[in-house]
């Protein structure tokens, strides 16, 4: 089998040769899957795409007119794939968890830099600057964590919060209420969550509904100084009225580890270039903003999953013509996929 691997980073590739089985060759392209790189995968018998990668309906004909059948996402989230067009047209399979632990960590990584101010320490103290002016915090114990989306990783985030000593809110389309339970997270309605949470963290997928989620009426109906995390993805936040929020000092501190216009941004490095993104721009130069690009994912535990499982997930599909992580538009994975009866 020859795979067409696009958006090589060089950590990807030792996890991925080490899962790579006899038999199966892959060519590491630095490029991204657009409709200007597809024809790279001409010959190949299938493709690899991570999240800033565009599966849009130009890129999928093309994939079938070369007679490629077979997209592996290398990740969990699929909003970048134009889903219902790839109905009948392209196979796409994910890895829908590889390490709940590693997002959920680094969620929480970010709010303790961000309310104990370790960002503006570091800097500090590199220049011997030890005075403590302007670095006073607040205790996580007692405060109230609104989780929205209590999946694998929203529901990581909560037993950590919960480690904290911090009250648990979350808000799910489906809730998990035996979790709940066991776990003393209560269940509120969105507009209660926004309300009670000193802080919000997004863990929901990015569709059609939750598409700017949080946007200006959402932050109106928030607590003064409320710190929100999305480490999920970015077009969750409406990132002009967060900006707006924090201007007027009703958003506390926000920490981000998505962006909804990261495609071209995240990942590479842009340091000798001007940013023409002035929101994001505006949003760094806040001293109570900290932006990562989309690094949550980025341990060695969840390298390693992610590889073992997009090639597992490739030898089934190939070995059966179907797999139990294939996508399919109307909502996950369906029966119909699971037996390939989609085409
Ligand atoms: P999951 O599928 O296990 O959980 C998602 C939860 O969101 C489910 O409980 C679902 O019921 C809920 N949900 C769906 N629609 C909703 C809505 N309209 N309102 C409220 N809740 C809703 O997904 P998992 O593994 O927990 O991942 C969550 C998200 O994290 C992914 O969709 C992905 O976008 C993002 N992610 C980000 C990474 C990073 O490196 N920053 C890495 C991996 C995932």
């Amino acid at each position: 089998m020859k795979l067409a691997f696009f958006d090589t980073k060089p950590y990807d590739i030792p996890s991925f040769e080490e899962h790579k089985p006899q038999g199966m060759s892959i060519k590491f392209f630095e490029t991204k899957l657009n409709e200007d790189t597809v024809d790279l995968a001409k010959g190949f018998d299938a493709v690899c795409a991570f999240v800033n990668d565009r599966i849009d309906a130009a890129v999928i004909d093309r994939l079938q007119e070369m007679g490629i059948r077979v997209l592996a996402l290398r990740c969990a989230g699929f909003n970048n794939v134009d889903m219902k067009y790839a109905h009948g047209r392209l196979h796409v399979l994910r890895v829908p968890a590889y390490s709940p632990y590693a997002v959920a960590e680094h969620a929480m990584a970010l709010l303790l830099t961000s309310i104990r101010r370790i960002h503006k320490a570091y800097i500090r103290s590199r220049d011997f600057n030890f005075s403590l002016s302007g670095l006073t915090g607040f205790d996580l114990y007692g405060k109230t964590v609104g989780i929205i989306g209590t999946g694998r990783i929203g529901q990581v985030f909560a037993h950590i919060c919960r480690g904290f000593g911090m009250q648990v809110l979350a808000y799910d389309k489906f809730p998990n209420l035996e979790w709940a339970k066991e776990n003393k997270v209560r269940y509120t309605s969105l507009e209660e969550l926004l309300k009670e949470s000193d802080i919000l963290s997004l863990h929901c997928p990015l569709n059609e509904e939750t598409h700017h989620l949080i946007n200006a009426e959402a932050l109106e109906k928030c607590k003064k100084g409320v710190v929100i995390l999305n480490t999920s993805r970015g077009a969750l936040i409406d990132a002009e009225a967060l900006l707006n929020s924090i201007k007027e000092r009703k958003v506390g501190a926000a920490c981000l580890d998505v962006y909804e216009e990261e495609a071209d941004l995240f990942f590479e490095d842009n340091s000798g270039h001007i940013l023409e993104d002035d929101i994001l721009a505006r949003l760094i130069s806040m001293p109570n903003v900290i932006v990562t690009s989309h690094q949550a994912f980025l341990t060695r535990e969840a390298l390693d999953n992610i590889a073992e499982t997009t090639i597992s997930n490739l030898l089934t599909f190939f070995e059966t013509g179907s797999c139990p992580n294939e996508l399919c538009y109307r909502g996950g994975t369906t029966e119909d996929c699971k037996n390939g009866k989609c085409f």
